[in-house]
């Protein structure tokens, strides 16, 4: 397995899968995310791409096929009267193809993704999922990430 910074040519397949990330959210929280993987989201990749604030990190495998993918962020936030300056590596997307799950892709991106915020002079790596992926959050957790911080609801 190769894991690098995508290239324009890589992207139609990380569309193939952004669709699976969508699925699994629109399963779990219909009243939030559209069914469907529409034109916009599809072209919304390219527009990332494009920011210099963010990057692709495709994993690949053997005959070239696409196996997982992370989308980065380079965040700043400025300090405040409250906060001190907030920089961070946002890991904004993230998936391994359906047939290529628990075999340690997604172990191996997390693997990079922190080599190269170490690299960049980050301290902090951050990232946030929808509380019913059980399966997300126990492969968040197994890799080293923890909750500092809770959205809440009350459904009404
Ligand atoms: C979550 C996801 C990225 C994990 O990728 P993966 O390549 O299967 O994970 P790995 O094989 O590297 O797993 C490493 C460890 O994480 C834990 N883990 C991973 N998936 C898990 C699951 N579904 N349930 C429980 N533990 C899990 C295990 O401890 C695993 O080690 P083990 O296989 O030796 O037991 C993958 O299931 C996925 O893409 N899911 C759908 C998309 C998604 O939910 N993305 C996140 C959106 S925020």
């Amino acid at each position: 397995m190769i894991i690098r910074f995508a290239q324009e040519k890589d992207l139609s397949e990380v569309n193939r899968l952004r669709r699976q990330v969508n699925l699994v959210h629109v399963e779990g929280r219909p009243e939030t995310f559209k069914p469907g993987f529409s034109k916009e989201m599809e072209e919304h990749l390219y527009a990332i791409y494009q920011d210099p604030e963010q990057k692709v990190v495709v994993a690949k495998g053997e005959k070239n096929t696409l196996l997982g993918f992370a989308v980065l962020h380079h965040i700043c936030k400025p300090e405040n009267p409250v906060v001190f300056e907030r920089r961070h590596l946002e890991v904004d997307e993230f998936c391994v193809d359906d047939a290529a799950r628990r075999q340690g892709v997604g172990k191996s991106l997390i693997e990079f993704i922190r080599n190269y915020a170490r690299e960049q002079g980050y301290q902090r790596i951050e990232l946030n999922m929808w509380e019913f992926n059980k399966g997300a959050l126990a492969f968040y957790e197994a890799v080293g990430f923890t909750t500092y911080r809770r959205f809440m609801e009350m459904k009404l």
